[in-house]
């Protein structure tokens, strides 16, 4: 052997082939063990040191496209600081080319110059497919995947992202987002899998799955580690605002927040990344309960805890819970996070070193977090190739992947309204095309695509068609005019918009939102911007059939154009394939099966969600009222339920219920249904929800075809958060209902 990295590398390999995978409960495999052995205090700290691209890239902190790495500075990183993580994207989206470039100089820094060769970690935010890669396969936002009701499309989402992304050497992806989707205003909703903990919990283990293969190997090109986040309470703030406070108690924290992280860990989840706000006033990043107790302890995660973007900091900065900033390092690494995403300088660094040598933190914690980052890149297979794959093959952004994203943007549109059947039109229809989301591609991506905000609208392949260019080629150029009308907060021209649609036989108005992520999407009103809502009143008052497009992130209000409209469509965010998908949809190609996966408010005061409580629709002060339902959505065909039976009447703790039901497409074409069971528990010690969803699942009928669904329900099922803040199951009767039909049973 020639050096010792030379020794630890042949080390690593042969440990790598033996036991690629830590054992439960096992703690680092002896491969990582040897390794932290030989590791100086300085090279520990460093691997729970994260920082972001362009501290090493040319220019910083005026980093510029091309983005160029600046050899010295990656140098200083990975020798004087020896740095274990490096994130995200540095300035804009880069080619396939161009990241398998920067990811070989970053690992031939990291494996042939450091002592111990040890491979860095590079982690990126791939929420929606390769957002960061051009011309990767991407797919809608969260959330408009969840309107698919369709998991199995989400676990092919997640497989084709982890295989784009390791096409670029990148094997870990900051994804799934798994907030419950619970306060419409909050500008990351569109991230979310929606309001409901039973359906986000359903995709969160589809999406670790897809990403992380179900077999527990993440040694190969085609697997990447996912990323829970952000654990725990983050979608909740009290006033909409991102990074703000939420107030959850414990019982409603464990109910409707926990659940998908619970999932995911179930599913094998490797890594999770903490909340970068507060619960009830402290910090989840300075939380031993949360990050130890909960995660840890109850939910036996055994991975890594990565923070947020500077969040260590923030306990000092933001949150005062630190005096200083080294107090803030103390306390969130006692807390029980393993890695800082600190991301911009080497503070975080510094200040552990101190800490440590002076005794205040015990480097007994050091080597439990390093453990589990080194475990980590040995699950990953980095010690024995930490390079991007010697070729990407066919398979990146493959015409098969591309179709896989077109059907789920074509399964999450939803159909909210439909008078004398305006839908679909016929592609003889002479249509005005209008609104601010119609010609932008941007606008149905959203943030984490190409850069943060999503905003760059020069940046966009121009491969796909926007909403526009969809209908043009399906209705032909001499029948379709495009007047946009309004920008999304302001006007251009509306009359000019009214005057086109005289000669139309209907409008096509799409409205909704430009791009953000995170804190610059703050709003603070939900209404859609007035300049939209005069664009259909002024199309509605000349008598033009009006239809609506919804491309947005949360459920901006209509409600004063919703009688306007004979037609309303929600696309949510749907991804590049989402203009393709519109128009297919309202052309009749595709018949809309999407449904929502939250409530669409009527007004900006009433944010009752589905599983509200009876005394929040006890009268007619209290209503749930909102203008379009959890799990609402229309179809071209209609659908009849029937025969609702279970297989008991009376249920023995421990058993299960089968529940089964027949779906008849009664209408004349084939269509999809979403088949949704909602339980009630009548009588609770804890005041029960009105109904819950607990089971679903998507047939496709042809006209006259008729399916029976089973579903079985276990006692883990009719159970919830007590007053002891444990799963409490009690005896009792519950309803079971799907569509229309209503069966009770009992719990004895
Ligand atoms: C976001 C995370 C993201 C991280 C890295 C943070 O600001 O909250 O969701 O993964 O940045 O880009």
């Amino acid at each position: 052997m020639k050096s010792p990295q030379a020794l630890l590398l042949a080390l690593a390999l042969g440990a790598v082939t033996m036991a690629q995978t830590a054992t439960p409960d096992a703690g680092p495999s002896p491969m990582v063990r040897t390794l932290l052995a030989q590791m100086s205090l300085e090279e520990k700290v460093g691997q729970m040191t994260q920082i972001s691209l362009e501290l090493v890239c040319k220019g910083y902190p005026m980093t510029q496209d091309p983005l160029e790495i600046d050899l010295p500075s990656l140098r200083r990183a990975l020798l004087e600081y020896h740095v274990g993580s490096i994130l995200n994207v540095g300035t804009s989206a880069h080619t396939l080319e161009r990241w398998r470039e920067i990811i070989t100089t970053i690992q031939d820094v990291a494996t042939k110059e450091t002592r111990l060769g040890i491979p860095v970690i590079y982690g990126i935010d791939a929420v929606h497919g390769a957002g960061y890669t051009l011309g990767a396969t991407l797919f809608p936002q969260h959330l408009g995947m969840a309107a698919t009701w369709e998991p199995e499309l989400v676990r092919k989402e997640a497989e084709i992202t982890a295989y784009e992304i390791r096409a670029c050497g990148i094997p870990w992806n900051f994804s799934p987002v798994l907030d419950i989707g619970r306060q419409p205003l909050w500008p990351r909703l569109w991230e979310t899998f929606g309001e409901d903990p039973y359906l986000a919990s359903v995709m969160a283990r589809a999406y670790v799955a897809g990403l992380q293969g179900s077999d527990g190997r993440l040694d190969t090109h085609e697997r990447a580690a996912a990323c829970a986040k952000h654990y725990l309470g983050y979608s909740f703030p009290l006033t909409g605002k991102d990074r703000t406070p939420a107030w959850i108690p414990e019982r409603m924290l464990r109910e409707y927040f926990l659940p998908p992280f619970q999932a995911a860990v179930q599913t094998g989840v490797k890594t999770v990344m903490v909340n970068s706000s507060e619960i009830n006033g402290i910090p989840v990043h300075a939380s031993s309960f949360y990050l130890r107790d909960l995660l840890r302890g109850e939910l036996g995660f055994q991975g890594v805890i990565v923070s947020d973007w500077a969040d260590i900091r923030n306990l000092h900065e933001r949150d005062r819970v630190a005096s200083t900033p080294k107090e803030a390092v103390r306390m969130a690494v006692m807390a029980g996070v393993d890695m800082s995403m600190v991301p911009l300088d080497y503070s975080f660094y510094d200040l552990l070193l101190e800490l440590v040598r002076e005794g205040t933190v015990p480097e007994g914690r050091i080597d439990e977090a390093v453990g589990r980052i080194l475990q980590l890149k040995a699950d990953l297979g980095l010690f024995a190739d930490p390079y991007p794959p010697k070729e990407a093959s066919g398979r990146f952004a493959s015409p098969d992947c591309r179709e896989i994203a077109l059907q789920a943007a074509r399964e999450s549109i939803t159909l909210l309204k439909n008078s004398g059947k305006l839908l679909p039109l016929s592609s003889s229809a002479k249509v005005l095309v209008t609104g601010p989301t119609a010609h932008k591609r941007s606008c149905l991506n959203g943030g984490w695509t190409i850069t943060w905000q999503g905003d760059r609208e020069d940046l966009y392949p121009k491969d796909t068609p926007t909403i526009l260019e969809a209908i043009v080629a399906t209705a032909g150029r001499e029948r379709v005019k495009y007047v946009p009308g309004v920008e999304v907060n302001r006007e251009i021209d509306i009359k000019a918009a009214v005057k086109a649609a005289r000669t139309a036989d209907v409008a096509i108005v799409c409205l909704g939102e430009d791009p953000y992520c995170e804190t610059p999407g703050n709003i603070s009103d939900l209404t859609l911007p007035e300049p939209q809502l005069r664009l259909v009143a002024s199309l509605a008052a000349a008598k033009v059939p009006v239809v609506v497009v919804l491309v947005e992130g949360r459920p901006r209000l209509i409600t004063s154009i919703a009688d306007k409209a004979a037609a309303i469509v929600m696309a949510y965010l749907p991804g590049p394939q989402g203009g393709q998908a519109i128009a297919d949809v309202l052309f009749g190609r595709v018949n809309p099966s999407g449904k929502l996966p939250i409530t669409y408010p009527r007004a900006c005061n009433d944010l009752t969600l589905y599983d509200h409580k009876h005394s929040e629709n006890a009268n007619s002060f209290n209503r749930y009222d909102p203008l379009f339902p959890f799990g609402f959505g229309l179809s071209y065909t209609s659908f009849a339920y029937g025969d609702l039976t279970l297989d008991k009447e009376t249920l023995g703790r421990g058993d299960s219920l089968t529940v089964s039901v027949t779906v008849e497409n009664v209408g004349q074409r084939s269509g999809k249904e979403v088949v949704q069971l909602y339980l009630s528990d009548l009588y609770a010690s804890v005041t029960p929800s009105v109904r819950r969803l607990k089971r679903f699942t998507k047939v496709d009928l042809w006209p006259g075809e008729k399916q029976t669904v089973h579903f079985t329900l276990h006692e883990s099922d009719l159970g919830f958060i007590g007053m002891d803040n444990r799963l409490t199951v009690e005896p009792g009767q519950f309803a079971v209902r799907v569509g229309d039909l209503v069966r009770t049973f009992v719990l004895e």
